[in-house]
């Protein structure tokens, strides 16, 4: 047992873990505006908490971690604030493919990764790449991620496979679908995390989340800390998943 020092009643079971967390990662303008500092500031803020929960998951054995990091709705922010997150990205994955033998995180991204910079581009593929060593702990990064453009970009690969006679309208299973998803080969998040207060899915995860159980908290992202991780990993592990059934 583990206990949450925020929450003292949070026990967590470690015989119980959830395989997948996912993370929106919300509220870093919020922490940066009540600092008087420029939005840019709680990005960075926000990505520090990055580095720790996800060094807590792993040593936790948590296989899977995946990340909102910048959604298809993004691009609408001040062009300054979206090259801060995309500036605070590269060092991050500079630092990861650095870091790589010590850290040990297998790196992915779910998203429509072709509208990004080159040079950033090149990036996620190299860290996708010499990270495919360490799938113990794999985290993925959604970037310029939409829930519903993964299922329209997944129908588009699929309806191309029909019309070229490798695809069978007929034979199409939700398992066959899902090979056409950013995540194919990923398995659903149990757990999905929302800080900052908001309760909405904000096109995360539509396809995935079917079955997956909610945590909100009113900490904002870059005041999240272990014993938040583990007050939601206590709340998950108090709730009856029954997947449809009784
Ligand atoms: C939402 O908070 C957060 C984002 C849109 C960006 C998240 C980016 C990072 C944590 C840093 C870079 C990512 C990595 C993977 C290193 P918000 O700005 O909407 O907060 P608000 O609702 O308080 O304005």
């Amino acid at each position: 047992m583990l206990f949450s020092k925020k929450t003292p009643s949070a026990e967590v079971d470690l015989t119980r873990l959830p395989r997948h967390i996912a993370i929106i990662m919300d509220g870093n303008g919020r922490w940066a505006q009540k600092r008087h500092l420029p939005r840019s500031g709680g990005h960075a803020a926000g990505a520090e908490t990055l580095r720790k929960i996800a060094t807590q998951v792993k040593k936790l054995g948590i296989p899977y971690l995946t990340l909102y990091a910048f959604s298809t709705e993004n691009w609408k922010r001040a062009p300054e604030e979206v090259s801060a997150i995309m500036g605070l990205l590269k060092n991050y994955l500079l630092e990861a493919l650095r870091d790589m033998d010590k850290n040990q995180f297998q790196i992915d991204f779910f998203g429509d990764l072709s509208a990004l910079d080159p040079d950033l581009q090149a990036l996620c593929a190299q860290v996708r790449e010499s990270s495919a060593r360490y799938p113990q702990c794999r985290m993925n990064i959604c970037l310029n991620y939409g829930g519903r453009d993964e299922i329209l970009q997944a129908v588009r690969a699929y309806a191309a496979d029909c019309l070229a006679g490798r695809a069978d309208p007929e034979a199409l299973t939700e398992a066959g679908f899902e090979g056409y998803l950013y995540s194919h080969g990923v398995p659903d998040p149990d757990l999905i995390i929302r800080p900052s207060g908001e309760q909405r899915l904000s096109n995360f995860l539509l396809w995935q989340a079917a079955y997956a159980e909610f945590y909100y908290t009113d900490v904002l992202w870059p005041d999240f800390q272990e014993s938040d991780l583990l007050a939601a990993i206590a709340a998950y592990q108090q709730r009856k998943r029954r997947f449809g059934g009784v």
